[in-house]
C-alpha cells in the first residue's frame, strides 16, 4: 500500500524537491502552506508538482492548525521543513524565528505523541548548530556552539527531537544538513544572489554585485540529492541523527569566481564587499563529515562544487533570456529587484 507524507515547508526549496521525490516513490503527498498576501507556489509549479500534492492551510505558530493538518492527512511520515530559514533575518526577528523554528517543532512532536505515536518524524536540523566550530570536519558528535537566534531556535528543535525519541519511543530523527543549493534556492541566500546577479550582469541588466563577507566558507551540496537523504533517514531500521554534507568546503569568494568564470567575466570587475551585508555574528567555516550517512544509509553526494555553480548560473541565465523573449513561467526574481531598499543590520556595533 502506498505511504502518505505530510511536509511542512512544502513551498520552500527543500519542500518542493521532497514533494517531487516522494511522488516519484508513489507517496500520497500533503503539505501545509501559510496564508500570505501573495501565494508562493512558484517552486511547486516550476517542478511540475503543484497539481499532484494536497495543500492544507496551517502555520507552525498555530498548533491547532497543525493538529488539523495531521488529522486530515493521516501521515505515515512527517517532514518538518518549515522555518524562518534565513540566518540574517533571525537577528531582526528572534522571537518569531524561535516560535516557528523551535517551538513549532515541539508542537508537531506533541501532536504525534498524543495522536499517533507510530508516525515517523524528520526534523530539518542544520550545520548552523556548530557555529564557532569546535573541530573540523564536523560530525554527529561535534559540540554545538550556535552563533545566531536561528541556530539557537534550531538547537531547541534538535534536542526536543532527540528527547521525544528517547522519552516516548517516537521514530524522531534529525538530519543535520549542511548548505544545499539549487536553481530554486531562495533569492536572498548568497549562492542564488550570486547566480542571479551574474546572469543579469552578463545580459547588461545589472552593473555590480555587492556582497558581505567573502571569506566565509561553506560545505555546499545540491538540494535534490539532499532530500533523498531525508527520506533515507526515515527508512532506516532505527531512528537516529545524521550529518548530511559533501565533505568539501569553499569560500564565498570561490563561488563568486567560478560563477563569473561560467559567463567568461572576471569577478574583480564587478564584485564589491560592503559591511552592511555582514552579520552581527558570523559562522566562518563549515565542513561536514558524511561518513556515517554513507556507511549506514548508503547516501552519497554526487554533484561537485563547480558543477553546482554552473547548474545555478545556467538556470538563471536561461530564465532571464526567456524573460527577455517575453516568455512566461513561474519564477521569483521579478518580484525581488534587489536589496537596496531593505534596511540592513550590518556587523556588530
Ligand atoms: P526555505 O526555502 O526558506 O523554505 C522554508 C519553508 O518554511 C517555506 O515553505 C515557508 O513558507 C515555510 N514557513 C516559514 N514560516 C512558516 C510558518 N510560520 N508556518 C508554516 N510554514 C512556514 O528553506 P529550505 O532551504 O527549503 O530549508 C528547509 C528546512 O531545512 C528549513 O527548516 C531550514 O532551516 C533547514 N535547512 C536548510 C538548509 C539549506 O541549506 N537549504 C540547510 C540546513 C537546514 P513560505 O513559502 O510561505 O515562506
Ligand atoms: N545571504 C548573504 N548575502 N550571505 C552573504 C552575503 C550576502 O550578500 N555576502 C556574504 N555572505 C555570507 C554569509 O555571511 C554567510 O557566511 C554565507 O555567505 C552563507 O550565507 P547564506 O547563503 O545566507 O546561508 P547560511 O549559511 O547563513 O544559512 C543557510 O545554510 C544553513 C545551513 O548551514 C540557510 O539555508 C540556513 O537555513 C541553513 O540552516
Amino acid at each position: 500500500m502506498s505511504k502518505t507524507a505530510l511536509i511542512t515547508g512544502i513551498t520552500g526549496q527543500d519542500g518542493a524537491y521532497l514533494a517531487k521525490f516522494l511522488l516519484g516513490k508513489g507517496y500520497k503527498v500533503y503539505g501545509i502552506y501559510r496564508r500570505i498576501s501573495t501565494p508562493n507556489f512558484w517552486r511547486l509549479q516550476y517542478l511540475g508538482v503543484f497539481d499532484k500534492v494536497t495543500l492544507i492551510p496551517a502555520d507552525m505558530a498555530d498548533m491547532s492548525s497543525l493538529l488539523e493538518a495531521v488529522t486530515i492527512s493521516e501521515p505515515d511520515e512527517v517532514y518538518n521543513l518549515a522555518a524562518q530559514s534565513y540566518v540574517g533575518a533571525s537577528f531582526d526577528q528572534p522571537l518569531m524565528t524561535t516560535a516557528i523554528d523551535g517551538v513549532g517543532a515541539i508542537s508537531m512532536l506533541e501532536i504525534i505523541r498524543h495522536l499517533k505515536r507510530d508516525i515517523k518524524f524528520y526534523q530539518a536540523s542544520t550545520s548552523e548548530l556548530y557555529g564557532t566550530v569546535r573541530e573540523t570536519p564536523q560530525t554527529e558528535n561535534t559540540v554545538f556552539w550556535p552563533n545566531s537566534p536561528y541556530a539557537v531556535a534550531k538547537l531547541l528543535s534538535y534536542h526536543n527531537t532527540r528527547i521525544y525519541r528517547e522519552a516516548y519511543d517516537l521514530f524522531a530523527c534529525n538530519g543535520i544538513l549542511f548548505n544545499h543549493e539549487s536553481p530554486i534556492r531562495g533569492i536572498e541566500f548568497v549562492t542564488r544572489k550570486i547566480s542571479n546577479s551574474v546572469a543579469r550582469i552578463k545580459l547588461g541588466l545589472q552593473k555590480e554585485l555587492v556582497l558581505g563577507n567573502l571569506e566565509a566558507r561553506r560545505d555546499w551540496g545540491y538540494a535534490p540529492e539532499f532530500v533523498e537523504a531525508m527520506w533515507k533517514i526515515l527508512q532506516h531500521n532505527k531512528p537516529d541523527d545524521f550529518v548530511c554534507s559533501t565533505g568539501e568546503t569553499h569560500s564565498v569568494k570561490e563561488f563568486v569566481e567560478h560563477a563569473f568564470d561560467n559567463v567568461n567575466l572576471n569577478y574583480k570587475d564587478f564584485v564589491k564587499s560592503d559591511k552592511s551585508f555582514m552579520r552581527p555574528k558570523e559562522v566562518e567555516l563549515l565542513q561536514g563529515d558524511p561518513t556515517k550517512i554513507k556507511k549506514e544509509l548508503g547516501w552519497e553526494p554526487k554533484t561537485k562544487f563547480k558543477e553546482l555553480v554552473k547548474i545555478m548560473v545556467d538556470a538563471d541565465l536561461d530564465r532571464w533570456k526567456q524573460h527577455q523573449e517575453g516568455k512566461m513561467f513561474p519564477w521569483d526574481a521579478l518580484n525581488y529587484p534587489g536589496e537596496m531598499n531593505i534596511l540592513k543590520r550590518g556587523p556588530k556595533k
